[in-house]
């Protein structure tokens, strides 16, 4: 899979691991939507960046939960860059952070709804595009916490595990047609969603893993663009944690 002249969607690119993710498939010549749902200054700034760098990118609104807003996306990137060849699942779906017993059932069905939606509705976007190219890579941004518990975090967990079955399910699926399929589960990484954990916290989990500090957005966009390109890989998810596999 060459990245260079390629197209990819990354959801929810407008900060964080999706922004870092979507310039460094800049830099190695794909064509890069942006996508995002709030915060389209942000997006913009983006899109900027990898334009002043001689790369190629647009910013394109859509709620990733959205089906309609998806496949009007689709349709739209397709229109302005061409039949998307690299699809990467990133958009964060917030969740109450609470015990089981306090849990409210609504944030813990819009949480599972919401990230296994928005994965639904990006591939079923998304794979007809790909087939047409006769071939595509995509990457589902799972968590440590999909099989590593912490205090707060059973719909996360829950969720993030569900998107770990949906890639094999796919990756068995659509393999035969050329479209590999896989996920790359980060640890604590420092971006906005990690911004108010104490740095007392984010130290200890730094000292519980073997290369002694958080992640950065650009490690985990690092990993991605390695089994974006990984021709033999699919199925697979990869931890990228620095070793630690508590967080
Ligand atoms: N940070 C960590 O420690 C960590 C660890 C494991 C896994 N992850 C996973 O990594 C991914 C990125 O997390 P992050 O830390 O980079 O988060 P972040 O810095 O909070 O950024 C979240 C991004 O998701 C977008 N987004 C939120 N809701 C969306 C929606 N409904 N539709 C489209 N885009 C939406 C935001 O867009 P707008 O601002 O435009 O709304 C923003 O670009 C998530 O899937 C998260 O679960 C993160």
């Amino acid at each position: 899979m060459t990245l260079q002249g390629n197209v990819a969607l990354v959801t929810g690119a407008s900060r964080g691991i999706g922004a870092a993710i979507a310039k460094a498939l800049a830099a190695r010549g794909a064509a890069v939507a942006v996508n995002y749902f709030g915060s389209e200054a942000a997006a913009r700034a983006v899109v900027d960046e990898i334009i002043a760098a001689g790369g190629r990118a647009m910013a394109v609104r859509a709620d990733a939960r959205d089906r309609a807003q998806v496949e009007a996306m689709a349709a739209t990137v397709r229109s302005q860059l061409g039949p998307i060849g690299l699809l990467v699942l990133n958009a964060s779906i917030g969740f109450p952070m609470t015990g089981i017993l306090d849990y409210p059932w609504e944030g813990f069905e819009a949480k599972l709804t919401g990230e296994l939606g928005a994965a639904f509705h990006g591939c079923r976007a998304v794979v007809p595009q790909m087939l047409e190219r006769k071939g595509g890579s995509i990457v589902a941004i799972t968590s440590g916490l999909a099989r590593n518990p912490g205090w707060g975090f059973v719909a996360h967990s829950s969720a993030k595990a569900g998107l770990e079955g949906f890639v094999r399910a796919l990756a068995y699926e659509l393999g035969p047609m050329g479209i590999r399929v896989n996920a790359v589960a980060p640890g604590l990484t420092l971006t906005d969603a990690t911004a108010q954990i104490p740095e007392q916290h984010k130290q200890a989990a730094a000292n519980h893993t073997p290369l002694r500090r958080n992640g950065r957005a650009e490690d985990i966009a690092e990993a991605v663009v390695g089994i974006l390109e990984a021709g033999f890989v699919t199925g697979a998810t990869i931890p990228v944690n620095g070793g630690g596999y508590v967080f």
